[in-house]
């Protein structure tokens, strides 16, 4: 795992922008894998601004989220549907046909993991996936559990997630329950990784990420099998991890 210290989160969101706007420059049809939470605004904010002073071009992108909240629309305001579409679509010249997040609205979780799984393999992988990190070490809504969940999944979500989470909501009724999410073997196909955490909060759980075992009870742990992951980390965040 590469290790790219920043001062602060706006340097953080600077480099990580950096890497992605790398990655579309050398492929200007990249498939990228975006994720949502407060972590990677700055990122999104940054590449904006980049596209804007025309050094950027999503054209030819094409964009798969991690994961979607079970039963909330795309006009719900804490829709995943709405955080991409209001942080980053909307300000970009990428064409809403090639953006793909799971269907938040579809009961059958059966049938929208299926299809949410045939929709990245037809993309034909992903190039380069953003990630940020939970508090208890999930990444995209891969919570702790005893496996390591291959393929996207609908997940229960748990009680810490609810309540980090509640703050986006007007009360933690209104947060959902459930989830649909890439699985942990979804997001290691990916041929980039690029995770991004800041704050002093995530600098135990990175702590374990980076150095600790490798188990399904801190699911972002497996990232240290995959051959090229870049993490972008505020001194916060990595004040627990001796470099
Ligand atoms: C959320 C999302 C994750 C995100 C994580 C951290 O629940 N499902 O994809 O990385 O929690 O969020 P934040 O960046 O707000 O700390």
């Amino acid at each position: 795992m590469k290790i790219i210290k920043t001062e602060n989160y706006d340097m953080m969101s600077r480099k990580a922008a950096n890497i992605i706007a790398a990655q579309i420059i050398n492929k200007s049809n990249s498939v990228l894998g975006l994720a949502t939470g407060s972590t990677p605004i700055g990122t999104y904010k940054r590449l904006i601004e980049m596209y804007k002073e025309g050094d950027l071009d999503f054209i030819d992108i094409k964009t798969a989220n991690l994961d979607e909240y079970k039963g909330l629309t795309k006009d719900n305001d804490q829709s995943y549907y709405y955080f991409m579409f209001n942080n980053l679509f909307k300000d970009v010249n990428i064409d809403i046909e090639n953006t793909n997040i799971p269907d938040g609205t579809e009961p059958d979780s059966k049938k929208e993991c299926e299809r949410y799984e045939k929709v990245i393999s037809d993309l034909g992988g992903i190039d380069l996936q953003l990630l940020g990190l939970g508090h208890n070490g999930h990444i995209g809504f891969n919570e702790p559990q005893d496996d390591f969940v291959k393929t996207t999944q609908c997940v229960n979500l748990q009680e810490s997630t609810i309540e980090a989470n509640k703050r986006f909501f007007n009360d933690v009724t209104e947060v959902p329950k459930q989830a649909y999410t890439m699985g942990i073997g979804t997001i290691m196909k990916a041929k980039k990784i690029l995770l991004i955490v800041n704050g002093e909060g995530k600098a135990d759980i990175l702590e374990k990420v980076v150095n600790g075992p490798i188990t399904p009870k801190v699911p972002a742990s497996i990232l240290q099998l995959h051959p090229d992951v870049t993490i972008v980390a505020d001194e916060a965040a990595l004040s627990k991890i001796k470099m």
